[in-house]
């Protein structure tokens, strides 16, 4: 067990409180739209589902709300998260478990889908995390925050990340060599520029929330006008389906 990343992640859930549980509840709506989506387009089997670095079982819950899979397994490094995991109401979950963040206790094609949302830029060395996920299930969605743009090279917001524990910020092309090396091919991939609600959660005023929605709506514009435009310029999020090459 990576001792330091564990507890890293630990505190962060166990001081996160409730407007952070309720900010991870508005993001797994979208991520999960991402993951159905995905699933959909490259007719994945669904069914025994694994969420690869869960957290506190967010996306599994909306997974499930959706009626996504016919069972909702995650792993997780960190205890504490993996605790609110297990206070949600997941119907059908599967296995709710704690591992080392390498090797995960599972046999070989024990599911139909892996999930590693927004874990990839967290972790020191994500390709042999990746090939674990292709080793325990058949299909693998990826989906990271692609933040190698003009906005997020900004000082300002490279230490926010680096706060939150992002270790790289990584562009389409890298999650592709990521990818590749891990001996894995993308069959299907989505862009999202991401929804007001986010770009407004955290406001506690009229002239802060006028200006989420603005910044919303600016991005909504210049992504329909040029999605690699857009993608130079700010952070999107990037989700793409992978099978074995
Ligand atoms: C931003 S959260 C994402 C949680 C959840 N997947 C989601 O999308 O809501 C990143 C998670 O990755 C986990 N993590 C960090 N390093 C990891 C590793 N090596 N293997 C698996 N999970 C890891 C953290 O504990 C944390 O819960």
């Amino acid at each position: 067990m990576e001792q330091d990343l564990a507890g890293f992640y630990d505190s962060a859930y166990a001081r996160g409180g409730e407007r952070h549980a309720r900010w991870r509840e508005l993001g797994a709506r979208g991520k999960a739209d991402h993951v159905i989506r995905l699933a959909h387009a490259a007719t994945l089997a669904s069914e025994r589902v694994v969420e690869i670095g869960c957290g506190d079982g967010a996306l599994l819950a909306e997974l499930s709300a959706r009626h996504f899979g016919t069972s909702l397994s995650g792993f997780e490094i960190s205890e504490t998260a993996l605790e609110l995991a297990r206070g949600r109401s997941i119907t059908r979950a599967g296995r709710l478990e704690q591992f080392d963040g390498r090797r995960l206790p599972a046999a070989d094609g024990e599911f139909d889908l892996a999930v590693l949302s927004h874990v990839l830029e967290h972790v020191p060395e994500p390709v042999p995390l990746l090939r674990e996920a292709a080793r325990v299930a058949k299909a693998v969605i990826v989906e990271v925050p692609l933040e190698r743009n003009l906005s997020g090279a900004r000082g300002g917001k490279r230490a926010e990340s680096e706060a939150i524990g992002h270790l790289e910020a990584l562009d389409r092309g890298a999650v592709r060599r990521l990818v590749a090396e891990a001996g894995l091919r993308v069959i299907e991939e989505l862009l999202d520029p991401l929804s007001r609600d986010v770009h407004t959660f955290f406001t506690d005023t009229p002239v802060q929330r006028a200006r989420g929605l603005a910044k919303a709506a600016v991005r909504r514009g210049l992504f329909t006008l040029s999605e690699s435009a857009a993608e130079r310029a700010f952070t999107l999020h990037y989700a793409c389906a992978c099978v074995p090459r």
